[in-house]
This record gives C-alpha cells, sequence and structure tokens, in this order.
C-alpha cells in the first residue's frame, strides 16, 4: 500500500502561511519505520503547525506530505487514520474515565470491540495506570494525563505517531517515565515525529533532528553530528600565576583565547587534539599550568548556535 519512497512520513517543500506569518516555510524531511524524527525548535518555529499539517488538521499552501503513502490533501481520510497523534493538541475526553477514553479511541480507529479491549488492557499494564486509569482525567495530574494520551494515541497501533512536545510542563520523573514509553514504540516499527523545545528529550529520543526556526530548517543531523559540526572544544587551563597566563598568551598567538578570571584562559579549539597541542606547547614553553577542563559542546550549544544565526538571517533580510 506504500507509495515509492523509503519513508512512512514523506514530506517536501512544505510551507504554510497565516497571513503574514510563515509559519512552516519550505521544509522537507522523511522518517522511515522504526525512526524518530525530532523537530527540534524555540516557540512559534513552526512545531505545532507542521504536525497539524501532516495530520490534515490545516492544508497547506503548497508542498506535499503523504503519511503512509497516502497525500494529506487528496486522500486525506487514509492518511489520518494511519496516524496517532499526542502531546498538546490532543483532546482527551476530560468527564470520561481513563480507561473510557481508551475504548472512544479503539472505536474511533474502527479496531473490534475485543481487539480494542485487550489493546487497552496491554496498555494499562505497560504504562503502569491500573491506579488511575477507572478515574475521570480530569481528575488526573499532568503526568498521568500524558501518559493516558500517548497510550490513546498507539492504542490502534498507527504506523505513524506524532508526537508534538509529549513532555512540554511535565517533572522530571514524569518526562523519564514517558520518554521510556516513547521508546517502546520503536520495536513495533513505529515512525515517530517527535516535535520538542527540549534539547536532552531530542538527544535522548532522536535518531535525526531537524532544527527549525520561523518555519525554516536551520540544521539537521543525528544528535552526535549536531554536537560535532561546533567543533567547538573550550579547553580551561588555569595558571600558577596572572603572569604565566600573561606568558601563555604570548607563546598561543595562533589560537582564539579569551581571559576568564585573573589566572584562567578560556582556549577554543576545533578537535580535542587540538586542545591537546595547545598544551603541549605550554608545556614546552616551561609554563606552569595547575589544571584544566575541556568543555564539549552540548546540543544545548548547538542549537543556540543554530537558532541564533536564523535570527541573524532574519535581521539580514529586514
Ligand atoms: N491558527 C493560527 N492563526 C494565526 N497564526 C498562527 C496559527 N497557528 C500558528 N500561528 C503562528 O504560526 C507560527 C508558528 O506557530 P506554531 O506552529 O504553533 O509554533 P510551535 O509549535 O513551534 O511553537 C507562530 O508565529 C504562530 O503564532
Ligand atoms: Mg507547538
Amino acid at each position: 500500500m506504500m507509495a515509492e519512497g523509503s519513508g512512512l512520513i514523506e514530506v517536501e517543500e512544505l510551507s504554510k502561511a497565516f497571513g503574514v506569518v510563515q509559519a512552516v516555510d519550505g521544509l522537507s524531511f522523511e522518517v522511515a519505520p522504526g525512526r524518530v524524527l525530532g523537530l527540534l525548535g524555540p516557540n512559534g518555529a513552526g512545531k505545532s503547525t507542521t504536525v497539524r499539517v501532516l495530520s490534515t488538521l490545516e492544508q497547506p499552501d503548497s508542498g506535499s506530505a503523504r503519511i503512509a503513502g497516502f497525500d494529506v490533501v487528496a486522500n486525506p481520510d487514509d492518511a489520518r487514520a494511519s496516524i496517532g497523534l499526542a502531546g498538546q493538541s490532543t483532546t482527551l475526553d476530560l468527564k470520561l474515565t481513563g480507561r473510557e477514553n481508551l475504548k472512544l479511541f479503539g472505536w474511533l480507529y474502527h479496531l473490534p470491540r475485543r481487539v480494542s479491549a485487550q489493546r487497552s488492557g496491554e496498555l494499562i499494564e505497560r504504562f503502569d495506570m491500573a491506579e488511575f486509569i477507572d478515574r475521570p482525567v480530569e481528575t488526573f495530574s499532568g503526568g498521568e494525563r500524558r501518559r493516558l494520551d500517548l497510550a490513546v494515541s498507539i492504542v490502534a497501533q498507527p504506523p505513524v505517531v506524532f508526537l508534538d512536545e509529549p513532555t512540554a510542563g511535565l517533572d522530571p520523573a514524569s518526562r523519564l517515565t514517558i520518554w521510556r514509553e516513547i521508546e517502546s514504540l520503536f520495536e513495533l516499527g513505529t515512525a515517530v515525529l517527535l516535535t520538542t523545545q527540549n534539547m536532552d528529550e531530542a538527544d535522548y529520543l532522536a535518531d535525526e533532528i531537524l532544527v527549525i526556526d520561523t518555519g525554516i530548517e536551520v540544521g539537521r543531523g543525528s544528535p552526535t553530528e549536531l554536537k560535532n559540526a561546533l567543533k567547538r572544544d573550550t579547553l580551561v587551563v588555569t595558571f600558577t600565576s596572572a603572569a604565566e597566563r600573561e606568558a601563555a598568551s604570548g607563546v598561543l598567538t595562533g589560537e582564539d583565547l579569551s581571559a576568564a578570571g585573573d589566572e584562567s584562559l578560556h582556549i577554543r579549539t576545533d578537535t580535542r587534539m587540538d586542545g591537546f597541542a595547545a598544551l603541549a606547547a605550554l608545556a614546552d614553553a616551561g609554563i606552569g599550568v595547575v589544571d584544566f577542563e575541556v568543555h564539549r559542546p552540548t546540543l544545548d550549544d548547538a542549537y543556540l548556535a543554530l537558532t541564533g544565526q536564523a535570527v541573524e538571517r532574519r535581521e539580514e533580510s529586514a
């Protein structure tokens, strides 16, 4: 039933504007079975709009998107039947119990009643929801709601799942519970599009990360590739005295240096080996080094660098 491409989610040059706001601006990506694409970007970057267009809740202005081979514009009903949606935008019925919500969604996805009851039972057990599942959802904690939300989105085992900021506003323990549950989706061969503003979340869950800002792609790669793209280790060296630090500055004339405190230097290097070379040069010159540390760039650094560039580009074009 799947069309040509290899992806369960295939997006080409997708754009969507609201009036003068270009929410999504020419995005292209694919997600293969069993893979998680992290769509990372700050507030207002266009993440939810992308998800809404792919979920057939909004029409794109241009470009195309296929879900399990079904075009979201030409074939919205089939596309939608292939999708589970969880996160910010999903609506659980708050007056119903958790179990009744699961039943309702099984019915919406045309699951036979017996299959629906069986899957619900499995999910209640797997997500550890037995204690609260028979209470009305309005009495659930934030973490309990997100767990149910996620369960509801996969009760029909759709091939494609969209998670729109699934852990926004949760405490770290609840967040970890949700992450573990999302991880268990991979075994089923589900293609997951995960939107998040949380670098740790993308680092933990995503195989590939697409960083967007103002609807535009500003970076793409595996978490490691994004970190390496920065090529910026910072070597923090502490000297025996301010005078030794001065002497070190004289030795490391070709390096990108900045002073820190009275007796330390920050040396920005492209690779860790360059950092070692700098230390060796200091040793050769007999400079008194007390201590050193290497700061590796984090995904946070990469993200800030990428979205910072987007801000600069915007200012240039303005
Ligand atoms: N229905 C809408 N009407 C007008 N503007 C919208 C609408 N939905 C989103 N936007 C605008 O589109 C941009 C992207 O929003 P959104 O996709 O929700 O971003 P994100 O999910 O990354 O925070 C924002 O500037 C937002 O204000
Ligand atoms: Mg959003």
